[in-house]
């Protein structure tokens, strides 16, 4: 099933097998698929550059001025080497990732951006999302299974890339960060509880009823690129198989072990939906 992807690893093959044997026992309709979307379903990079995340189709854009971009580069320049360094616990790191989310995010309510021009801010923006996605997305639609996209990104951004890339299907649900406008549509704050790389766990529990709703759904499809995305399933109900995927896009040999330690399947340097979609096909 695997023999065209050379960038797959695994800790334990056998394993692996025997939770997709079991998975595909159960059928489609026990499946429920929980992704993280920056740098998961979109790329890393392209054509060796970096692509954007959510936030930084905002920092790039014409909607930032030129003094508050340098802000927003400094932050990203401090705390995106922390969040990758594997030498830091994530205990460590934590209350370093609350500081660059509510900084960023403070520096992004000063721009008084307006929301009628988002979607051109996206349409403008070189926001890729992986190569297979349209097998992805429209496969799980017309299987009816449910997609949730858990993302310490910018909802309103993401919904509009998918959007615009034409899967955002009826089966996708969104958890994420979403910006809150005055009566004039300008951004005024972010609304409720803060979603960032190292609380899903929590982001996961305040949402019971969406887990509720899917109780019939025990087996579940992780797909993740950062360690904090392992807790995205802690509100799965009944959960009897879990299969973790996770894409290692940066620094590849200091955080493979750690990679392979906690997701079942590790991608590396792995800039498509290849394998995902592989287990798709078979689980349905
Ligand atoms: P996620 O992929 O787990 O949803 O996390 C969102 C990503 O956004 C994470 O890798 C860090 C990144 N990020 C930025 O690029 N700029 C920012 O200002 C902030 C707060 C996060
Ligand atoms: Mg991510």
């Amino acid at each position: 099933m695997f023999e065209k992807s050379s960038s797959l690893c695994m800790r334990d093959p056998q394993r692996v097998q025997d939770i997709l044997m079991s998975m595909q026992k159960s059928g489609s309709n026990t499946l429920q698929v929980i992704s993280d979307f920056d740098m998961t379903l979109t790329r890393f990079a392209y054509e060796g550059k970096r692509c954007p995340t959510c936030h930084n189709i905002l920092d790039n854009s014409k909607l930032i001025s030129n003094d508050c971009k340098e802000k927003l580069k400094e932050l990203l320049n401090t705390y995106y080497p922390i969040e990758i360094d594997s030498s830091r616990s994530i205990e460590e790191k934590l209350p370093l990732m609350v500081e660059w989310w509510t900084k960023a995010h403070d520096l992004l309510v000063e721009q008084r951006i307006r929301k009628d021009l988002l979607a051109t801010v996206v349409r403008e923006s070189e926001a890729r999302l992986r190569e297979g996605f349209q097998l992805f997305f429209n496969h799980l639609h017309e299987h009816s299974i449910p997609l949730l996209i858990f993302s310490a990104g910018i909802g309103d951004i993401l919904e509009e890339v998918i959007r615009q890339a034409g899967v955002f299907h009826s089966n996708v649900k969104v958890f994420s960060n979403y910006m809150d406008f005055d009566e004039s549509g300008v951004l005024k704050a972010f609304k409720g509880e803060l979603i960032h790389i190292y609380n899903k766990r929590e982001g996961a529990l305040l949402n019971t009823g969406h887990f509720q709703e899917l109780r019939t759904r025990p087996n579940v499809l992780l797909l993740g690129d950062s360690l904090g995305d392992l807790t995205m399933a802690d509100g799965v109900q009944d959960m009897e198989n879990i299969l973790k995927i996770g894409f290692l896009n940066d620094k590849v040999e200091e955080r493979k072990q750690s990679y392979l330690d906690s997701y079942d399947i590790v991608l590396v340097k792995d800039e498509t939906l290849e394998v995902p979609n592989a287990v798709l096909l078979y689980l349905t």
